[in-house]
């Protein structure tokens, strides 16, 4: 299903994906002529944002919503069309339905964070078939020796949801011996104020430290927001 959330990130890109892009180009270098897939792409405006910043590189984008893929393949400018394609595909299909790394770079924006610790191997096992240098994405990670799962309602929504974090350490070990040869975390600071919705439920709002930092919640969650980054060979 389209939502705000989808349409928003084609006139403003999130400043979340600016991080993201930023911490690609700081381990990876260049992208220049790589093959980029990314993966459960939603409305395909990070695709966009991706093109437009490295226009030597060629994108797919998977989802397994038919509707999403429709909405980015109509709003993908003509001048970028020749480089992007969007592919409909349960990323847990990827090895049986896609080569082995047929692409440099795998990104999984946004979504890392609806699995627990232990969901993580089928899904990283998916993403790093395609994949042959990096895998990146962003997730909710922190050093507290601990992995919490939290089942939410939202009554403003009148939906369920999950919100994930994982302890740094373990997630690292768990990627190590998927065969990952490197794991990098960068934490994700927003640089602007928001306020909660007005109507409460999810959504993200951020409070000040007193040393002047913002932490970020959804709603009653709190969000510890890092960019990550597997190095694959
Ligand atoms: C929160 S959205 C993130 C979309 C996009 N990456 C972004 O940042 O705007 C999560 C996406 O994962 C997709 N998705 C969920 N399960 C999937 C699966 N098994 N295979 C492929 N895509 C999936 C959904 O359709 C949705 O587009």
């Amino acid at each position: 299903m389209v939502h705000d959330y989808h349409a928003r990130q084609y006139t403003t890109m999130y400043e979340s994906t600016r991080g993201l892009l930023d911490f690609m180009e700081e381990c990876a270098g260049e992208m220049g002529e790589r093959r980029i897939a990314d993966v459960a792409c939603g409305g395909g405006a990070n695709l966009v944002h991706m093109l437009e910043r490295w226009p030597q590189c060629q994108i797919t984008g998977y989802d397994l919503d038919e509707k999403l893929l429709d909405y980015a393949r109509a709003h993908l400018p003509e001048d970028l069309a020749a480089r992007c394609r969007h592919e409909r595909m349960d990323f847990y299909d990827l090895p049986e339905r896609v080569d082995a790394n047929t692409c440099a770079v795998t990104t999984f924006i946004q979504t890392m964070m609806r699995f627990s610790a232990d969901e993580t191997d089928a899904v990283l096992r998916s993403l790093m078939h395609i994949s042959s240098e990096w895998l990146f994405f962003n997730a909710l990670v922190s050093d507290h020796q601990m992995d919490v799962v939290m089942d939410l309602w939202d009554y403003v929504k009148g939906a369920p949801d999950r919100i994930c974090i994982f302890d740094a350490d373990h997630f690292r070990e768990r990627c190590l011996g998927l065969g990952v040869k490197e794991v990098m975390y960068k934490p994700f600071e927003i640089g602007i104020d928001l306020d909660p919705p007005p109507g409460g439920g999810a959504g993200t709002w951020t409070q000040r430290t007193d040393e002047g930092r913002r932490l970020q919640f959804s709603g009653a969650v709190p969000l510890p927001w890092h960019f990550c980054a597997l190095r694959l060979s």
